[in-house]
């Protein structure tokens, strides 16, 4: 049990905001706003919308994770990550194959940033490897010749000597994770399928319960409450899922 499987289900659980009008922004906010505590805001919104979703979204009374996988050179990600880090959220990532140096240099810029304006940091995370990715995929298009579990642990492990504050990793790498980073080093965790939704492009998922009975920290999930018939209704049966 990590200290984070103390909170509340409900509360663990991060919505993928993945749309990009204004109207569907509203008619989501206005369902969830009462059902979870944490929304995802990826690229589709963000480059749709612009900075001002954020604004909104905090004055609904959301957390946010602005997941938008920063990966360049450091100077540029840094000060990039400053710039996002002022909008106010709660958690921002960054693509670990940046290195070493791009990480550190990014989470250093926004502790001082945050000292000296006097408002909160977001939590910085590392995205390791995406659940899109199978190990042929690993293999035989990117050519990494490590096994998809130890290349994982190797770019969480960069991460954690960058000191990031954890990692986005698939629910399949979550136990190793907190094994070798310990208890406090954040897992976040897409590839969410409860048994009765379809599983799209993911290769690497499990179910809610599996993901938290592993450890994880947050669940990120998005289709299977978005394209469910009754948004809510599925909201409620992962909670339960989560609980059991
Ligand atoms: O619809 P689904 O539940 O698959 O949504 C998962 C969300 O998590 C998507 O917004 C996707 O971009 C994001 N994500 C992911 N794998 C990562 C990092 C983020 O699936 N490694």
């Amino acid at each position: 049990m990590t200290k984070a499987n103390h909170i509340d289900a409900r509360e663990r659980i991060i919505v993928a905001l993945d749309v990009s009008t204004r109207r569907d922004l509203e008619k989501w906010t206005a369902l969830l706003k009462s059902h979870v505590k944490w929304v995802k805001v990826g690229m589709e919104l963000f480059y749709a919308q612009g900075p001002e979703v954020i604004t909104f979204l905090r004055e609904e009374g959301f957390n946010i994770f602005l997941d938008l996988k920063l990966h360049d050179i450091p100077n540029t990600v840094q000060k990039a990550a400053v710039v996002l880090a002022r909008l106010g959220v709660g958690l921002i990532n960054l693509h670990t194959l940046g290195g070493v140096e791009m990480m550190k240099r990014t989470a250093a810029a926004i502790k001082k940033m945050a000292a000296t304006e006097r408002i909160s940091p977001p939590r910085v995370i590392g995205v390791t490897v995406l659940t899109s990715h199978s190990p042929e995929v690993l293999h035989d298009e990117l050519r990494i010749s490590l096994p998809l579990e130890e290349a994982t642990l190797h770019l969480a492990g960069m991460a954690k000597s960058s000191e990031l504050d954890g990692v986005v990793c698939s629910p399949w790498e979550v136990e190793q994770i907190k094994k070798c980073y310990g208890a406090d080093f954040l897992t976040v965790v897409p590839g969410i399928r409860p048994s009765w939704a379809a599983p799209g492009d993911q290769a690497r998922y499990k179910t809610p319960g599996q993901a938290v009975a592993e450890g994880a920290d947050f669940l990120v999930i998005g289709r299977p409450i978005l394209d469910a018939p009754d948004p809510v209704a599925a909201l409620n049966s992962i909670v339960q899922e989560m609980q059991d």
